[in-house]
């Protein structure tokens, strides 16, 4: 008799080619390791350490003791939308965006889902950035296309270069995506290389897709420019994903939204989100409602606060012989390549080999290839935790990387 796994293999599964992230592995054993009560730093995922605004977690309370727990619109409430599409127009000068124009999602993973799961048919390629948030690519897979990954490198500061991006472009391209600030190098792309690829989209009729999930986590000079904006009659070829994970430091409550004036697609969204989500939590989108009209005050403390944070680690590792770090523009993420002397030092063979023992000395930490397949020489740390773990952390991996301390 077949077993059950059998037969479930015995023929390829769309979501076999889709991995399941090498950062899950390593805070799994994070969590195991903490779990048994030693010390670890959380420096694999860019989880806000932030507290959620008070005002926000009063609109949850006062939006649960008002009843607003049943079913909402499958694209979102008719507020938050309203506040979105408001929030489109003034803050990141896209035009013309209505509410219907905006669809919330469970976060900006869920909105990249919906975006591709919408725009893509199969064996359509998307070129993305080398390297990439691991999702991306999985998230274009699993809609049946194909990532086309175009190497963006330290000597131009991990900023696409325009015409990488055009010899990269075959019949079967359907969108480039873009992502700035970038998870993991924290580049920010500047207006001069946005307009450049939105000539080269215009040029070969192709979409942009926009993930802007930091769009607020910023380090002065760099400022945010969303594509869209600046799109002029390229803008309804821009789908934009944003998502209040990272400024409102309301991750775990999952809500994020796409933005798009097709019409073709809001229709294909509207029933992809009502055969999946039917819906984000109300509650949840409540709390949003609350984050997006209310005080804003808190981003500048957060910048301020991340500022101290990159200061740790960009002092500390640049001190590590063999490190190579990127002072990042945006987001909370640095990226540091590694010369061939710290895997001798360290007695490992690779990034992926050091990503694991940092782990198994309670230091989280994500391996480059965990990205792409241009960037198995480096490793990407998150400083998103508190800033007392980052000073800990920060001096631990120094004098880890370094090797005062054995790992
Ligand atoms: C570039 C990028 N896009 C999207 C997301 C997804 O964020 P969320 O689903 O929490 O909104 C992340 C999360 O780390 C990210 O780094």
């Amino acid at each position: 008799m077949t077993s059950p796994n059998e037969t479930l293999t015995a023929t390829p599964h769309r979501l076999d080619k889709v991995s399941l992230g090498k950062i899950v592995q390593i805070r799994e054993i994070l969590l195991r390791t903490q779990a048994k009560g030693a010390r670890v730093i959380r420096f694999e995922s860019g989880d806000p350490s932030f507290s959620v605004a008070p005002h926000v977690l009063k609109a949850i309370a006062e939006a649960g003791a008002a009843g607003k727990t049943h079913y909402v619109p499958n694209d979102g409430i008719p507020e938050l939308r309203r506040a979105l599409a408001e929030k489109l127009r003034t803050k990141n000068g896209i035009a013309d965006i209505l509410p219907r124009d905006v669809f919330l999602t469970n976060g900006a993973m869920h909105a990249l889902y919906v975006t591709f799961g919408t725009l893509l048919n199969a064996d359509d390629e998307v070129i993305i950035p080398d390297p990439m948030w691991t999702e991306v690519a999985e998230n274009i897979r699993l809609s049946g296309g194909v990532p086309v990954r175009v190497p963006v490198d330290a000597g131009s500061d991990y900023t696409y270069d325009p015409e990488a991006v055009e010899r990269a472009i075959t019949p079967a391209t359907r969108a480039i995506f873009v992502n700035s600030p970038h998870n993991p190098t924290g580049a920010v792309l500047s207006r001069e290389t946005l307009e450049a690829l939105v000539a080269i989209a215009r040029e070969h009729d192709l979409w942009i897709v926009s993930d802007e999930a930091y769009e607020d986590v910023l380090y002065e000079p760099y400022t945010h420019t969303s594509i869209a904006s600046i799109a002029g009659d390229w803008a309804d070829r821009v789908i934009s994903v944003f998502s209040f994970s990272k400024s409102h430091a309301m991750s775990g409550l999952r809500v994020g939204y796409v933005v798009t004036k097709s019409a073709v697609l809001q229709e294909r969204i509207q029933k992809l989100l009502r055969c999946t989500i039917n819906g984000v939590n109300s509650l949840a989108q409540w709390a949003a409602l609350a984050a997006v009209t209310g005080p804003q005050d808190h981003l500048q403390s957060m910048r301020a606060e991340y500022a101290v944070r990159r200061g740790l680690m960009m002092d500390a590792l640049s001190q590590v012989p063999g490190v190579r770090p990127f002072n990042p523009r945006g987001a909370f993420y640095v990226w540091a390549e590694l010369e061939p002397s710290i895997y001798e030092r360290l007695g490992v063979n690779n990034a992926d080999e050091l990503s694991a023992r940092l782990a198994a000395n309670g230091i989280g930490s994500a391996p480059g290839d965990a990205f792409g397949e241009q960037c198995a020489d480096a490793i990407r740390f998150a400083f998103s935790c508190d800033t007392e773990m980052v000073r800990t952390g920060a001096e631990l991996l120094r004098s880890a990387l370094s090797g005062e301390e054995a790992l």
